[in-house]
């Protein structure tokens, strides 16, 4: 393999350029050459796509959001946009691609390692919802985001004495909300794997109440449904003065944590090293501190789950 290709796809996350740069220098330690795919398969189609240097990857460790934009391309999914895309790799004489996403991008990557062209995928996304890894890239930046939000919120719910209800993002996992609400002491935890029973949310708040708290703080995972709906419906089952907020895609951005510079390098790297050790259609992780490899197919077909011991602690906690 003497040239590769990396993009980003789908949610950018904080650690994408510390992941980019890792695969660049990587590469060229290796005397592999490297070419950028700009806006992730939209950019592999249309062929926007440059030679990338040791310098082009310089001062970017430390920026959030990702040097080689993104995209999520609804023409890639088709044969069509694929073809597209593995002519401009045959033009430019790319032999593998490293890819940067979530598992929409994945699936991006098992289509062209299937037609020929072998891909390996490194987990990047706020959601920490890929399957085979225990950690995704961007996900403590953006739990770090959030925890700070909460944390002033709290200033201002004390004083008023106010119940506050936080959607944070996810997708279809609750983990960012889980890990939040567990470092934030929230009274509430609400995420799209634990089904709660809105009457016990009610009665947990009343019973708080009761005892003499004069504030709570409720997280809702987005996977869960609109923290707005939800704000409303306990400020009408409770009668205690209610304000939302929805963090949205502040969570998205911000200068990536020690933790994810260090796992995107560490990705970043490892995905090199197996692109170029002949593998193909595999995804990198980390699982117990330890770099891991799964087959790509097998990892989009098992189901991501929160840590249940996390959640019934989080429970137990917030009595
Ligand atoms: O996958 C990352 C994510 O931020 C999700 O948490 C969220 O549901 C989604 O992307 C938002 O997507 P967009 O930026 O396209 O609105």
């Amino acid at each position: 393999m003497k040239k590769i290709g990396v993009l980003t796809s789908g949610g950018d996350a904080p650690g994408m350029n510390a992941a980019i740069r890792a695969v660049v220098r990587k590469a060229i330690y290796h005397n592999v050459e490297v070419y950028g795919i700009k806006y992730g398969y939209q950019g592999l189609i249309d062929g926007n796509i440059e030679k990338m240097e040791l310098g082009s990857v310089g001062d970017i460790i430390q920026r959030g959001g990702t040097k080689l934009y993104s995209a999520r391309c609804e023409e890639f999914k088709t044969e069509e946009g694929q073809q597209k895309g593995i002519e401009q790799l045959k033009k430019h004489g790319i032999d593998g691609l490293v890819v940067i996403g979530g598992d929409g991008s994945f699936r991006g990557a098992k289509k062209l390692t299937e037609k020929g062209y072998p891909c390996i995928g490194v987990p990047g996304t706020i959601d920490n919802d890929i399957p085979g890894t225990d950690f995704t890239i961007g996900f403590d930046t953006a739990l770090n985001t959030i925890i700070e939000a909460i944390d002033k919120i709290r200033d201002t719910a004390t004083s008023h004495e106010r119940t506050y209800v936080i959607e944070v993002m996810g997708r279809d996992a609750g983990d960012l909300a889980l890990w939040a609400g567990l470092a934030d002491g929230a009274e509430t935890i609400l995420v799209p794997e634990r089904e709660e029973n809105f009457d016990d949310v009610v009665q947990r708040l009343k019973r708080g109440h009761e005892r003499g708290k004069k504030h709570s703080i409720i997280l809702v995972a987005e996977g869960v449904g609109s923290g707005f709906e939800f704000g409303q419906r306990i400020k009408e089952a409770t009668d205690l003065e209610t304000r939302v907020t929805v963090l949205g895609h502040t969570q998205r951005g911000g200068s990536p944590t020690a933790a994810d510079r260090v796992l995107a390098s560490r990705l970043g790297a490892k995905a090199v090293d197996i692109l170029l050790s002949g593998k193909a259609g595999r995804i990198v992780g980390i699982q117990n501190n330890q770099l891991v490899d799964h087959d790509i197919i097998e990892a989009l077909n098992q189901k991501h789950s929160i840590d249940m011991e996390m959640y019934q602690l989080s429970q137990e906690l917030s009595i």
